[in-house]
């Protein structure tokens, strides 16, 4: 996962320079591994970090932090930008819906897809995906990606058949 945060990090480089944007990424050392399929989280993470740099003003700052939170990963996406009504913090969720201004225009370029797609990503791979958000004081998209479940030692089994574990898909990896 430090990587895939990393990534963004250099992916958006010039998008930050050329708009006088910061991207930071704070992430520890010791964090869990979490399986997960990298390609889909890192479209997660990209879609969460391209609409918050859609939301800051140059010379605004996106955070990106993950940490350990009960038995799962939790990862963070925070702007200082303008924020989000609270009676939108669902809606947004659903496809097709963007927050519109006071003549019915979307505030920016989009097809409101992106976040649709991260809730549906995240919901594959046992996860929960909110924001936090006060309007004039930036957002913060939350997602959490469950930690893998504790190994117990393996008992002979009276069928033979093997029970396979829930996360593990074949485009799933431990990272
Ligand atoms: N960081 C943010 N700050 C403020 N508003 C946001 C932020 N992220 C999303 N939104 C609001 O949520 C809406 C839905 O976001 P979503 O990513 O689904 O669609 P989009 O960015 O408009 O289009 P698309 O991602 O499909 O190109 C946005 O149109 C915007 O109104
Ligand atoms: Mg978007």
């Amino acid at each position: 996962m430090p990587k895939l945060l990393q990534q963004q990090k250099s992916g958006y480089q010039i998008q930050a320079e050329a708009e006088d944007k910061g991207l930071v990424v704070e992430v520890p050392t010791d964090l869990p591994l979490v399986s997960i399929d990298a390609s889909i989280i890192s479209r997660v993470l990209d879609n969460l970090v391209g609409n918050a740099f859609k939301y800051i003003p140059p010379g605004g700052t996106i955070t990106l932090t993950a940490c350990k939170a009960d038995q799962a990963l939790r990862v963070s996406v925070q702007d200082n930008g303008e924020g989000i009504p609270a009676e939108q913090h669902q809606r947004i969720f659903e496809k097709y819906t963007q927050v519109k201004d006071e003549t019915g225009q979307p505030l920016r370029m989009g097809t409101g897809l992106g976040l649709a797609f991260c809730q549906m990503a995240v919901q594959a791979h046992d996860g929960t995906i909110w924001v936090e958000s006060q309007v004039g004081q930036g957002s913060t998209f939350i997602f959490t990606l469950p930690l893998p479940a504790r190994k117990v030692p393996s008992q002979p089994q009276a069928t033979g058949r093997r029970s396979t574990p829930r996360n593990n898909t074949p485009d799933r990896h431990l990272i």
